[in-house]
């Protein structure tokens, strides 16, 4: 199997799209916590740490003229591949880096507003991360933002001897690392089969659901030598000797605690003496299997005001394929939760005229101006795919076109909104996800 310090290379890893890496869905949430974010109407730098085929950064430089983006990936095949696109595509703000983050950390000049790292914390060597840390340290701009997405405890726990097995098994064997997956997950369905796994609830379905999947992604998902799950504690500890303090959840479900902590733990857990502490008492509420954490250098309050401002002034629209009218019952890690269409539908239908301010939709008599409320509702549908903010900036985006045939012709199932500077999965890539 070939690897780079332990990780898999001899496969590519899966063309994926992650809404929540965008500059400016990060923007909104740090809007919504109260604090003064880089600005997207001026030109900003973002930097994504191990980019992969570099869907997200093909999205957010043709969606965002406004931005430099820059990946870095020690892949070759997935830098040579995302190039490219790149290229072809005429994507001036796009550079990709081939590079291991130490390479990348000692040589890069580059000051950023915007550091993200989605599935390769928790999947790389403790020295890796220290290079990550390092690049925080010295490139992410005071007020820049960090999105670090990780594998956690405790909802991660139960799968670290069956990837142990997995990781060490592949060690023996010398066909490809897809292969060596494919080997090893018979072996784990026979020793299911044999009763190896009757005292431990859930494991025989999760066997099974992962027999189904795209073996290059498995590959990389749990053949790391490296691969832990987390304690959000500790994560936030490094961050924080990095300088960097943790806003919230990038994931808008998240934020909403009010849904996401059964109510009976949210006042215990609010009176745990620091925040830290809180977000691990929320991993064991909500059996966490992965976090999506946004992070800032030097955060300044907005003050209640600029805050009410900066809300006031977003303009909201609705994403191809939301609903345009009703209730909706949201499928959520902790089970169906009900939106009530008196809330909601609303909501809905004054978006399917057209878009609307936060202040227009404040005046709808189902909010009766209460912005906690609508806020909540807004969050609630941007984490299901159904709104998102437009982008403030008035840029023409003269490659959205290029990039929609692109896609179409590489059959990934993302369709581009330009106007929010982002993109949507279609619902059966979502199912997947
Ligand atoms: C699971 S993939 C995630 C790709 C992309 N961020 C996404 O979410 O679709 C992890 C990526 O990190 C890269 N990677 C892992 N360790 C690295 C290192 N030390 N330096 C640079 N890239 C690394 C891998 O090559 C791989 O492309």
């Amino acid at each position: 199997m070939a690897k780079a310090s332990g990780y898999v290379t001899d496969v590519a890893y899966p063309a994926h799209f992650h809404k929540e890496l965008l500059p400016l869905w990060l923007v909104t949430l740090a809007t919504v916590k109260g604090l003064r974010s880089p600005s997207l109407n001026q030109p900003y730098s973002y930097c994504e740490l191990g980019c992969g085929l570099g869907i997200n950064l093909l999205v957010a430089a043709a969606c965002n003229p406004l931005g430099e983006f820059v990946g870095v990936d020690f892949n070759p095949q997935h830098i040579a591949f995302a190039r490219q696109a790149s290229e072809r595509l005429g994507l001036a703000n796009l550079r990709f880096v081939q590079a291991d983050f130490a390479e990348f950390a000692a040589t890069n000049a580059l000051q950023f507003d915007f550091v993200v790292s989605h599935g390769v914390w928790s999947w790389i060597a403790q020295a890796a991360q220290q290079q990550i840390l390092s690049v925080l340290k010295h490139s992410l701009k005071p007020q820049g933002l960090f999105y670090l997405h990780y594998m956690c405890h405790p909802g991660a726990s139960a799968m670290q001897p069956v990837q142990k097995l997995l990781s060490e098994l592949a060690e023996h064997l010398s066909a490809s690392s897809a292969q060596n997956m494919g080997a090893g997950l018979d072996l784990l369905s026979r020793l299911d089969q044999a009763g190896v796994f009757h005292d431990q609830p859930g494991m025989s379905e999760r066997l099974a659901q992962l027999q189904s999947m795209d073996k290059a992604y498995l590959a990389h998902d749990l053949l790391s030598p490296y691969w832990q799950p987390q304690h959000s504690i500790d994560v936030h500890r490094q961050l924080a000797q990095a300088g960097l303090s943790y806003v919230d959840s990038a994931n808008a479900f998240d934020v909403l605690e009010t849904l996401s902590v059964p109510q009976a733990a949210q006042a215990l857990i609010a009176n745990l003496p620091s925040p830290a502490l809180r977000e691990l008492a929320k991993d064991l509420a909500r059996n966490q299997r992965q976090r999506q954490d946004l992070f800032q250098k030097c955060p300044q309050a907005l003050g209640p005001q600029a805050q009410l401002a900066s809300l006031a002034q977003l303009r909201w629209q609705l994403l191809p394929g939301a609903p345009r009218s009703g209730g909706q019952v949201f499928a959520t890690p902790i089970g169906p939760i009900d939106g009530p269409a008196q809330l909601l539908s609303p909501l809905l239908e004054r978006l399917a005229q057209g878009p609307a301010s936060t202040a227009e939709l404040g005046q709808l008599a189902a909010y009766g101006g209460n912005l906690t409320v609508l806020l909540q509702s807004l969050l609630l549908l941007m984490w299901r795919g159904h709104v998102h903010p437009q982008r403030m900036d008035a840029e023409p985006q003269p490659h959205v076109a290029a990039l929609t045939d692109w896609l179409g012709q590489h059959e990934l199932k993302i369709q581009l909104a330009a106007e929010c500077g982002t993109a949507v999965l279609d619902e059966a890539a979502l199912a997947k996800h």
